[in-house]
């Protein structure tokens, strides 16, 4: 039988953005955007679901320690995005559109570099209670 599972940790952040795109003109950005495009920003109550696969250590019972695991959301993504503004703060998002799919691909790559090459990850993001994205795609 497979000793693999999968630990969920999940995290909140609430943060700031705009939704535009450079190139366009105003009235495109208005057109394609609508409120997301407002100039003065808007925010959201961002929830993170952090899901970690890998096998149960015979030895400690874990397949990974949860306050590790924490610590690494804390580190790499609360510290970073919490109560920012997404658009201005964040060298993330200086140049690339702050959606809700740019910031799950965003956070993924800062969870994915630091978390032991022998676990799967996959990461879900909610703008709000309706609204969220899933990645990477299984
Ligand atoms: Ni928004």
């Amino acid at each position: 039988m497979s000793q693999k599972i999968a630990v969920t940790r999940r995290a909140t952040f609430n943060a700031a953005h705009r939704l535009y795109n450079p190139s366009w003109s105003d009235a495109k950005n208005d057109e394609v955007f609508g409120l997301c495009n407002n100039p003065s920003f808007h925010g959201h109550n961002y929830v993170l679901e952090v899901k970690v696969i890998g096998d149960i250590d015979p030895e400690t019972g874990y397949c990974i320690d949860l306050k590790i695991l924490k610590d690494l959301i804390a580190a790499e993504i609360e510290e970073r995005f919490d109560h920012k503004n997404l658009n201005l703060d964040t060298v993330e998002f200086k140049q690339l559109n702050p959606t809700v799919e740019n910031i799950a691909v965003a956070c993924y790559q800062l969870l994915r570099n630091k978390l032991d090459a022998k676990y799967d990850l996959f990461i879900k993001l909610f703008e709000t209670d309706r609204n969220w994205v899933e990645y990477p795609v299984k």
